[in-house]
């Protein structure tokens, strides 16, 4: 490889890219030279543990060489392929997906393949509509589904939601971006519940047992009337909006659904692929086997070598969109390199137990968590499981009263500079230690899946460190 002028380069980023999240004068340039398991390389040779895993996408760590090698024999055979053609890679990994790794699950039928997690909802939304001939889609408060048209309609987190903000005005909305056959049901957010009830008691207000943001939700469904409801989506856990729920949360959306006879698709974009510890999160947090009707995928699928999404369907469904002609097509979902990339990253996941790892490191890394908890005043709340970590930080465990009080709302406008996700992101990354979220007072933290003890023990070194900080900084 050539020498790389940073200075050039930077020059370049700062004058021809535009940068989400920041305006232009905010914006600084973060140079990374190459990666490497758990880990972004600088040119100066810095090595930052990243505990943010590129948004929870490289679940069998960065540049695996059997994926690698993999992506080099697709590269030597094929050039692009589209949707039509018929790989041994795309049959294959069909094929792992429904037999291997979904095979005991009792639903899974077929694969269809898009671009990545956004398009994987896109497309789940189009087929679920198709099958049942109707428009609606419940989504829930704090999901999040990715940004292009019809996910952004599903997407709560408000900052994702088509926000444009500014240190100094108020945020624009992009028009039309907001609420287009779609509506909003509570989730289960049991730390602050949006129906002031308190778990486990909550699970007593019912003589039959339904939780009260389910019960809410059946509710909210059958107003919209029955007869235009297509299907609700929900996360497993929220990823962006950093929520775990309890485990009888799904299995309860899975009896109401079934009682209102819509269908139900599960958001498996971030959670898929091991990172609570199971394949799938759905079955993580589940306290018995559920069958979702759709599942969408996306991130750990490939590891994310290379970008791909798919959507998997029940038999029923297939056999639905088998009856027809669907004129549907997007130029790469199907591409060979992507699909060699799913190809070589789930057996790498199978022959080297990534799931089980990760569910390892999870107990492991959680113990610690909770160690911290007992130590720092800030800590209100340590939930996850795998490599997905949830830490809600108050200023009072008490009271649990937030140090930024929009939260979850926030529109991020005026100044982030001490919200509490910023400075412990700030302080731990003094350590090299990567660790963020969108939440201002929320934690989300996780590495690969095979994420090593003495990897967990660093960030816990650096969280100690940052919380102390933080701490100083807005407790006096
Ligand atoms: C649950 C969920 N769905 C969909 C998406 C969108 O995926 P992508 O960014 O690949 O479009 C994400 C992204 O993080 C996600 O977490």
């Amino acid at each position: 490889m050539s020498k790389i002028d940073w200075k050039q380069i930077q020059e370049w980023d700062l004058k021809y890219n535009v940068h989400a999240f920041t305006t232009a004068e905010e914006y600084g340039t973060t140079f990374i030279e190459r990666t490497e398991g758990n880990y972004l390389i600088q040119p100066d040779g810095t090595r930052l543990l990243d505990f943010y895993n590129q948004l929870f996408c490289v679940n069998a760590g960065q540049n695996v060489p059997e994926v690698q090698e993999g992506i080099k024999e697709a590269l030597d055979r094929y050039g692009c392929l589209w949707d039509i053609y018929t790989t041994d890679y795309k049959a294959e990994v069909s094929k792992m997906l429904i037999e291997d790794v979904l095979g005991k699950s009792g639903w899974a039928a077929k694969v269809r393949y898009a671009l990545g997690g956004g398009d994987a909802v896109e497309t789940a939304l189009l087929i679920a509509r198709l099958f049942t001939g109707k428009s609606l889609i419940a989504t829930r408060e704090h999901g999040y589904h990715g940004v292009s048209a019809g996910a952004a309609q599903l997407t709560r987190m408000v900052p994702s939601r088509s926000f444009a903000s500014y240190a100094d005005k108020k945020p624009s909305l992009v028009p039309g971006s907001i609420f287009q056959n779609t509506f909003v049901c509570p989730t289960a957010f049991c730390y602050r519940c949006g129906l002031s009830h308190t778990y486990p008691a909550c699970k007593r207000v019912r003589a039959d047992g339904v939780l009260p943001c389910v019960a809410q939700t059946e509710e909210l469904i059958v107003s919209h009337n029955l007869q235009s409801v297509a299907a609700i989506i929900t996360e497993p856990a929220h990823g962006a909006g950093t929520i775990m729920p309890p485990p009888e949360y799904l299995p309860q959306i899975e009896e109401m659904k079934n009682r209102l006879g819509i269908l139900w698709i599960v958001d498996e974009v971030l959670m898929g692929f091991g990172r609570l510890g199971e394949w799938f999160g759905y079955q993580a947090v589940s306290n018995r086997p559920v069958k979702p009707d759709m599942i969408t995928i996306a991130k750990g699928l490939t590891s994310s070598a290379l970008p791909l999404g798919a959507v998997v369907v029940n038999k029923e469904i297939a056999d639905f969109m088998d009856s027809m002609r669907w004129n549907h097509v997007s130029t790469f979902a199907g591409h060979p390199l992507p699909l060699a990339a799913a190809k070589y990253n789930l057996k790498y996941m199978m022959e080297h137990g990534i799931v089980e790892a990760a569910k390892k490191i999870g107990e492991y890394f959680g113990a610690q968590l909770q160690n911290l908890a007992e130590k720092h005043k800030t800590i209100g709340l340590v939930a996850g499981a795998g490599m997905f970590w949830q830490v809600e930080i108050v200023k009072d465990k008490e009271t649990k009263e937030p140090f930024v009080p929009e939260d979850r709302f926030t529109t991020f406008t005026g100044s982030a500079g001490n919200w509490p996700i910023k400075l412990i992101s700030k302080y731990a990354g003094e350590k090299n230690v990567l660790v963020g979220g969108f939440v201002p007072n929320t934690l989300r933290m996780g590495g690969a899946c095979n994420t090593t003890r003495e990897e967990a023990d660093i960030v816990i070194n650096a969280l100690d460190y940052a919380f102390t900080n933080m701490e100083k900084d807005l407790l006096g």
